[in-house]
């Protein structure tokens, strides 16, 4: 390795050890060549953008743009002006970052390089956190724009299908286990779809008693029932008109009041309590669950009317433990929340977030964002695997996949099981998998009914 001590005092620098020492920095550094393509890129990409290094270089910075991982741009104007530019960046992530950009130019005055530096703003603004509890229904549409964050390819792909959906006003319906993110799905729903403008109502089924679920969904007339307020209410289904309406748990709602709810998906019409007159509305019904709503109808629990009516569109949530991909991107930007929320600075160690990673995650991100609020709260400047509780330790002693391989045959499984998942994570199909991996298809097909099964199929 060439040494570079001519750059330094006493001391015998190679290039590999500048390398590292850039990797310290806490500050991101980012060289772009002259045609917007990244060329070098600093470790702190990570926590900013949940993506690694080798994701990053020979990328071009415009396509990243465009794929949300850092807003606003400021490639346009230091190409074309040609002069420094200094910036408030956010990143998909959550992070604040100031960032500057440096145009190096040639002889010829065109830019050859752009040298930026992105350092975080700790506690630049404190996040207002959103209601967690939405016992009733909550009006979302008023706060900030919320961020669904994935690195993995199949939340990728339900992301782009509702898009292709936000033109319609079909009904959704989201399964999944509780904590997947059902609710933020939801909510980015409406945000893409032509009804972002209006509002966004959620209602949780499971939190409130039939008969106030009713009237709170229908709306009442003037004394239509003992205790009814004298002027009456209205209900969500007319609150929410012009926008979307999201009804949570809706395993959980009674019999009665699904005929009831089935009829107005069928009609776009109701009677409010206690009421004659017919009320029209235009909203679009998201509704989500994390029971199996097929099973209960089976068991005449769900009317299989309604399940049909529902189920127009499917979007099935995968699990954490089934897109680990996205622990790391999850932690960081928990961690940057939670840092502004509180007013701290904390960093987490590359060993815990793999920790992280091995665990099985049963309660899912709400899991995973609990565990980071507490650790961000309690633990010391650096969050360390030391800091992690107990059972995330137990739980992976427990698994034989994390063990030392017992045997060199082993241990070419487990890397040829890592690279051809994610080969098919990546390319989803076996021809293109043998492309990438330089193999013949048939024995292509042939790993991944071995090493992908839990990621074969799932349509959504
Ligand atoms: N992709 C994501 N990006 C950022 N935050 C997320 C993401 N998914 C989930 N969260 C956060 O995790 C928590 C749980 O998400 P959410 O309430 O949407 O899950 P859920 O599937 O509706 O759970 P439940 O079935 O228990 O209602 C929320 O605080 C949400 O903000
Ligand atoms: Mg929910």
């Amino acid at each position: 390795m060439k040494q570079l001590s001519n750059l330094t005092k006493n001391v015998d620098m190679t290039l590999e050890s500048l390398v590292k020492i850039l990797d310290y920095s806490s500050d991101e550094i980012f060289v772009l060549d002259g045609n917007k393509t990244i060329i070098y890129v600093n470790s702190a990409c990570e926590k900013h953008y949940g993506l690694k290094k080798e994701d990053v270089l020979g990328k071009s910075s415009v396509e990243l743009f465009e794929q949300g991982y850092w807003k606003p741009s400021l490639a346009p104007e230091v190409y074309e002006k040609k002069k420094p530019l200094f910036m408030k960046q956010t990143t998909n992530l959550g992070a604040e970052l100031l960032t500057s950009a440096i145009p190096i130019l040639n002889e010829n005055n065109e830019v050859e390089l752009v040298v930026t530096t992105a350092r975080e703003l700790q506690n630049y603004n404190l996040l207002k956190r959103n209601e967690k509890t939405g016992v009733s229904a909550s009006k979302h549409s008023e706060q900030t724009e919320i961020d669904l964050i994935t690195n993995c390819e199949k939340v990728k792909s339900i992301l782009k299908f509702t898009q292709k959906i936000a033109v319609t006003n079909s009904t959704v319906l989201i399964q999944g286990e509780s904590g997947t993110g059902k609710g933020v799905l939801a909510r980015y729903i409406h945000q893409t779809s032509k009804r972002k403008e209006g509002p966004f109502l959620t209602i949780n089924c499971a939190a409130i008693p039939a008969e106030l679920l009713e009237s709170e969904l229908f709306g009442y007339t003037p004394g239509a029932f003992t205790g009814a307020n004298r002027t009456g209410k209205i209900g969500l289904l007319e609150a929410a008109d012009q926008g979307t309406l999201f009804l949570d748990e809706i395993g959980e709602m009674s019999l009665s009041l699904q005929a009831k709810l089935l009829q107005v998906i069928q009609d776009k019409k109701f009677i409010p309590v206690g009421g004659y007159e017919e009320k029209k509305v235009d909203i679009r019904i998201i509704a989500a669950t994390n029971r199996n709503l097929a099973e209960m109808v089976q068991q005449r629990q769900f009317r299989e009317d309604l399940y049909y009516r529902l189920n127009v569109i499917d979007i099935k949530m995968p699990p954490l433990r089934e897109r680990k991909e996205d622990i790391i991107p999850l932690s960081y930007n928990f961690l940057h929340t939670f840092n502004r929320l509180y007013e701290m600075n904390k960093l987490i160690s590359q060993e815990c977030l793999d920790m992280l990673t091995y665990y099985s995650w049963p309660g899912n991100v709400r899991q995973l964002e609990n565990l980071i609020e507490r650790l961000v709260v309690t633990s010391d400047s650096i969050i360390d695997v030391s800091d992690l509780p107990e059972m995330i330790y137990e739980s992976i002693q427990d698994n034989p996949a994390l063990s030392p391989p017992s045997s060199l045959n082993e241990a070419i499984d487990r890397a040829k099981r890592e690279i051809v998942r994610k080969s098919f994570q990546k390319h989803k199909s076996s021809r293109k998998v043998a492309k990438d991996l330089k193999i013949s298809q048939t024995n292509a097909v042939k790993l991944i009914q071995k090493y992908c099964e839990d990621l074969r199929d799932h349509s959504f």
